[in-house]
């Protein structure tokens, strides 16, 4: 097992806050803060047996069944508002017409239908393409397409895009890319635009994908397990001195879907997901079943003071900001001028470990801070933090 501590660390003097990136951004309104949802992809990938699997296939059903839950149970309240179908939602063939047809078994009342009772229950609508001649699943793509596709995806009232990349030659992507993202723009709908540019290319041109997307795909799909969680985080941590400088409001770097309340992760190091996903500025989108998760890791998916260090209006990604012990300490700094500070242990032998950390291997100034911890597994304390912190984390119980 693996605790992570999750401490907001609020700053009681003034600081001053560092200016907002100016990076050039897709001016389309939208993702003002990072976007939440759900997605079918790593929970359902690309279950079409309907009739062996009723409950998970990718289907309508499962959209407004979904929808319903996310309505009433409090995550759109949370902020989780959009819903999207990732790949395996489409016919094998176009109609006569060379438009896209969603499966007719799976999708009886066709996609408006779908994104209209989307709608009536308050949420989003997204859905999935690919900017090849297949997605990577092998049903048609964009490519050759683009004008007929993003018109009727604008017929249908889509609110949200995932393009992906598969089965096209990832040179094209620097000028197919804001192409399509061109398109998008004249139909005068506000889409969300996704792009899985980035996770495709050796050098992504960074300062063009934040000018035409609104979150991009930096790198591997996750999978349901700690191993993937851990080798994400370690690879944003690798990166993250070219990534941070084109995160912010309308344009944000995308570690993938949180895998909370499957099958792989321990309740603690689901915890840490959720944690680390905050700090780096992350789309919080869930892929997971509603109706059968259980409560400890929906209570997780709804912990709204780490909702809100996800959602800071500055919008600035935060960092690894010291490793050490097979621990790593993440910083984030919020808009009102408090710390979101995440411990985490990587451990694997046994015992909590006691971490104790300074403030400059947390990265924050010395000060008197009121100390909050958002999982509220201690009181909310005010401490004289005099020059460090110590808390214990336990270590992870890996595979
Ligand atoms: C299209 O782009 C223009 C210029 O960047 C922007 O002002 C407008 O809001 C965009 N419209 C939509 C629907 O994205
Ligand atoms: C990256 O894209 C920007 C903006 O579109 C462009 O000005 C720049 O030349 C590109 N950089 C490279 C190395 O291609
Ligand atoms: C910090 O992590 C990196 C890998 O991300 C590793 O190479 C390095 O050895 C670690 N440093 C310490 C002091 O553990």
């Amino acid at each position: 097992m693996l605790l992570s501590w999750y401490f907001l660390l609020q700053i009681l003097w003034f600081v001053f806050l560092e200016l907002l990136s100016s990076v050039l951004a897709l001016d389309n309104g939208l993702a003002l803060t990072p976007p939440m949802g759900w997605l079918t992809w790593e929970r359902f990938r690309c279950i079409i047996d309907c009739k062996k699997y009723p409950q998970e296939c990718i289907s309508e059903s499962l959209i407004k069944r979904t929808t319903d839950i996310m309505e009433k149970e409090g995550y759109l309240a949370a902020g989780y508002n959009y819903i999207a179908v990732d790949d395996c939602w489409l016919e094998k063939k176009r109609d006569a017409n060379k438009r896209m047809v969603a499966d007719r078994q799976r999708f009886p009342s066709g996609i408006k239908a779908l994104a209209d009772y989307v709608h009536g229950k308050g949420l989003k609508f997204g859905i999935y393409q690919d900017y090849g001649t297949k997605t990577c699943a092998g049903y048609p793509g964009v490519l050759g397409y683009e004008e007929i596709d993003v018109k009727t995806f604008a017929e249908w009232e889509v609110d949200y895009i995932k393009l992906d990349g598969c089965n096209v030659d990832t040179s094209q992507f620097d000028t197919g890319y804001p192409a399509f993202g061109k398109l998008l723009n004249e139909t005068g709908r506000p889409i969300l635009y996704s792009c899985s540019w980035p996770a495709y290319q050796d050098n992504p041109n960074y300062t063009s994908i934040a000018k035409n997307c609104n979150l991009w795909r930096n790198y591997r799909d996750i999978q349901d397990s700690w191993t993937s969680v851990k080798n994400i985080m370690q690879w944003f941590a690798k990166n993250q001195d070219e990534l941070v400088k084109y995160a912010g409001p309308g344009h944000w770097n995308d570690p993938d879907m949180l895998i909370i309340g499957n099958f792989g992760l321990s309740l603690d190091q689901a915890r840490v997901q959720m944690a680390v996903w905050s700090i780096l500025a992350a789309p919080l989108l869930m892929s997971v079943d509603l109706a059968t998760i259980r409560p400890e890791f929906k209570e997780v998916l709804l912990n709204e003071d780490i909702i809100a260090v996800d959602q800071d209006p500055l919008g600035k990604q935060g960092l690894r900001v010291w490793n050490g012990s097979d621990c790593e300490i993440w910083n984030r700094e919020l808009g009102d001028g408090s710390y979101a500070i995440a411990f985490v242990n990587l451990r694997e032998d046994g015992a909590p470990f006691t971490l104790q950390a300074s403030f400059d291997n947390m990265k924050i100034p010395k000060q008197i801070y009121k100390v909050k911890d958002l999982y509220k597994d201690e009181k909310n304390v005010l401490c004289d933090l005099k020059d460090k912190f110590e808390t214990r984390i336990n270590p992870t119980g890996l595979y």
